[in-house]
């Protein structure tokens, strides 16, 4: 999944994977995280997803990096904010009260770009990479955050049955990413609803991970 896959998603319209709405298991799973009270969450490949309005809107302080300039312009536009625009190391930020979404590529991503992050969202990010990319994000997502909790979701259906993405990231792959530096706790596995249960029969699962 090469820079010019997404962008040209992007261009084209092709986005299947952006909700209409609020992501349903974030709403029912943020609780879980346990959060003291308004925090920092950090939202990878976030798209322009109204998740990172509704995080917003219940006091966090969201941070998003997307690699589509079109998507992070839409993000604002679509939700009436006007953002400064600043260069960040090898990303731009954009910043309108709450929400600061990075431009570029999350592998290009720093700690200082980033800053400190108390929690961290995963939807439709692991599962959109390849297996070996997986492998490098899961890995990058961990020296950046630490071992701040998160709320993953993943996808487990038969891969031969169906191109990703999303891909298959069955519990076995999540435990040996993930195991030997944090609690992984499944918290729910459903059949797999919406445009993509009409594709593939599996189960979308939801993840914490906490410290320790
Ligand atoms: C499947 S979409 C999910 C978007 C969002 N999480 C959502 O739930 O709507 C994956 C997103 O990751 C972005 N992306 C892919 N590779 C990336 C990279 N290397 N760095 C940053 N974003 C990336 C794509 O442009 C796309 O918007």
């Amino acid at each position: 999944m090469d820079h010019d896959f997404w962008h040209q998603k992007w261009r084209d319209g092709q986005i299947g994977f952006h909700e209409k709405d609020v992501n349903p298991l974030l709403i029912k799973n943020l609780p879980a995280l346990k959060l003291p009270g308004p925090s920092r969450i950090f939202v990878p490949l976030c798209g322009k997803s109204h998740d990172l309005a509704w995080l917003a809107e219940q006091g966090h302080t969201v941070v998003g990096a997307e690699l589509s300039q079109q998507a992070v312009e839409a993000f604002f536009e679509e939700h009436e904010m006007v953002p400064t625009v600043t260069q960040s190391g090898a990303l731009r930020r954009y910043r309108s009260g709450p929400v600061e979404l990075l431009a570029g590529d999350f592998f290009d991503l720093t700690e200082q770009d980033l800053g400190p992050v108390d929690a961290v969202f995963d939807r439709a990010a692991l599962v959109a990479l390849p297996a070996e990319m997986r492998r490098a994000y899961s890995a990058r997502l961990r020296a950046l955050t630490g071992t701040a909790p998160q709320l993953l979701v993943s996808f487990d259906y038969d891969q031969s049955q169906m191109k990703g993405p999303p891909f298959s990231v069955p519990a076995s792959e999540i435990h040996a990413h993930y195991d030997p530096f944090y609690t992984v706790d499944q918290i729910s596995s459903e059949p797999i609803s919406g445009p993509l249960g009409q594709r593939t029969k599996g189960s979308e699962t939801v993840w914490i991970l906490s410290p320790g």
